[in-house]
């Protein structure tokens, strides 16, 4: 239901430019909705460096979008959003934040038949384990398998999604936790998940080569429109007149995230529109 009003943005962040699979659905879900996306591209990628400099990135990100007046944060990195969700809600107790791990691992527990998931992420995201973690309090008895994928970052981030080049990286991280090990075509039986979750904000676009690489039955969940579901939950009957819209702020590199961003956005963002800040 619309206000009427204008009311405050809705900020979200990423490391760069993968969080922007998940604006796409959140504009997707409201589209009357103001945004303000902040990609951390100075600092990318996130996924190798260790959970305390993720809270402190993490922590800077959402101080310059308070600045901004924002209403809501969306943590649009698992990266961040395992490492930093609480260090974020400590600091900001008053704001709605919503994270990307949750829902993911929810709807991971909703579409996994045999409750045998394999997850796949940053190196940080799947040390720290809170992918395990939360499908483990959703269903204690669920076997998860989890792996760590820091080239596909690199990849997203390059414009390359498909080709063989992207497939054979896929096969190298993928065939093992699938049974396809040596060559041999993936296993059909229980002993392997038979949902695979991107737990990366980057990975969607790669979903055709990861698809590719994978045993036909086994399905693939993207936590973006579980986290759109959840930001319009929240914000049930507090919505803008419309239209929306999405300010455009980045740390650094503003040419080369406006050329990459159609992939992820499905729409085109110009350099011109890109507001570099220091955090
Ligand atoms: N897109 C981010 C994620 O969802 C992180 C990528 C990175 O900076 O390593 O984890």
């Amino acid at each position: 239901m619309s206000s009427g009003r204008s009311l405050a943005p809705i900020g979200v962040f990423d490391s760069g430019v993968g969080g922007l699979t998940v604006l796409r659905a959140l504009r997707e879900a409201l589209p009357a909705e103001h945004f303000i996306y902040l990609g951390d591209t100075a600092r990318l990628p996130y996924g190798t460096k260790s959970a305390e400099s993720v809270v402190r990135y993490s922590l800077q990100c959402a101080e310059a979008l308070m600045l901004r007046g924002i209403r809501g944060l969306v943590v649009a990195c698992n990266t961040a959003s395992a490492a930093a969700l609480g260090a974020l809600r400590e600091r900001h107790p008053t704001l709605p934040i919503i994270g990307v791990i949750e829902p993911g691992a929810a709807a991971a527990v909703a579409a996994s038949q045999a409750q045998h998931i394999a997850v796949i992420g940053t190196e940080g995201t799947i040390a720290g384990g809170a992918y395990q973690q939360a499908i483990h309090r959703l269903n204690p008895q669920a076997r998860v398998e989890a792996r760590a994928c820091s080239l596909f970052v690199a990849m997203a981030e390059e414009g390359w999604v498909d080709g063989p080049l992207v497939e054979a990286v896929a096969h190298r991280y993928l065939d093992s936790l699938f049974g396809a090990e040596n060559g041999g075509a993936a296993r059909l039986d229980r002993a392997y998940p038979d949902t695979l979750v991107l737990g990366c904000t980057h990975f969607p676009v790669l979903c055709a080569a990861i698809r590719a690489a994978l045993p036909v039955h086994v399905g693939i969940v993207d936590s973006a429109y579980s986290v759109a579901a959840a930001v319009a939950r929240e914000f049930a009957g507090s919505g803008q007149a419309g239209p929306g819209g999405v300010r455009w702020l980045a740390t650094d590199g503003a040419a080369r995230f406006a050329r990459v961003s159609s992939t992820f956005l499905g729409a085109t963002v110009h350099a011109d529109d890109i507001e570099i800040i220091d955090l």
